[in-house]
């Protein structure tokens, strides 16, 4: 018989709100920055592929070179933790081969048995500009960097999903060019400060009904 469940997630929606202001003295423990990386970690990628690496600055001195770059916004140095996501800025025949190599050896499969459908992932990628692959990479972030929202959410934690930066600037600040990476999103995360008037807003959403039709 279908059970009624109470659904934390949606709670937890309700709960969080993208934090302005942090309380600088709150540090958020190793133990849930490791939770929150696994819920990146977990995160679905179109064909599991994960075109993206996560930086977890720590270098105080790095996050204030950072914050001009990013509009001046405080939370980039007064957030407990900061990560930037990256996408790869090109998807290579070698990423494709990397996925299937790990692939075969997390599921115990032999790597020949998987070499067709590596061949048409690489054909498809062929079909794209550098443009096109650039924004399809990007896009995976926000699928992890939505998971890291929500986990957040979850353990109480506050946080900042941040697009107000500068990319090219942090390319040079972080070289992420000679990586072959491009900073996507950003996710401040801490404790917000009693002083936040934000969290206290209402929250602006359009309705069920016009946000979602049903055909
Ligand atoms: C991709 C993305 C980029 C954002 N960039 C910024 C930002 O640079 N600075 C900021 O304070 N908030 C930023 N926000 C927060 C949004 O303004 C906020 O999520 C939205 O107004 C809804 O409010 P809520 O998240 O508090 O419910 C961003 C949100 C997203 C999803």
């Amino acid at each position: 018989m279908y059970k009624r469940r109470r659904m934390e997630l949606l709670e937890n929606l309700k709960w969080r709100y993208a934090t302005k202001k942090y309380d600088v003295a709150k540090k958020v423990s190793e133990e849930d920055i490791d939770k929150i990386k696994e819920a990146v970690q977990l995160s679905a990628s179109s064909y599991g592929l994960q075109l993206y690496k996560v930086l977890d600055i720590r270098n105080a001195a790095l996050r204030e070179e950072l914050k001009p770059a990013s509009w001046g916004q405080p939370q980039i140095t007064d957030a407990s933790h900061l990560l930037v996501f990256c996408n790869y800025a090109d998807v290579k025949d070698e990423h494709i081969d990397e996925y299937v190599a790990l692939k075969a050896e997390t599921q115990g499969l032999d790597a020949s048995a998987l070499q067709g459908y590596g061949d048409f992932i690489k054909g498809k990628m062929k079909e794209r500009s550098l443009e096109e692959k650039q924004a399809w990479t990007a896009k995976q972030t926000y699928i992890a960097l939505s998971s890291a929202l929500a986990a957040c959410a979850e353990l109480k934690i506050d946080s900042t999903p941040m697009e107000g930066f500068e990319a090219d600037a942090y390319s040079k600040i972080l070289g992420l060019e000679e990586r072959g990476l491009q900073a996507a999103a950003l996710l401040a995360i801490g404790h917000r400060s009693d002083e936040d008037a934000t969290q206290h807003g209402k929250k602006v959403r359009k309705s069920l009904d016009n946000l979602i039709e049903t055909i």
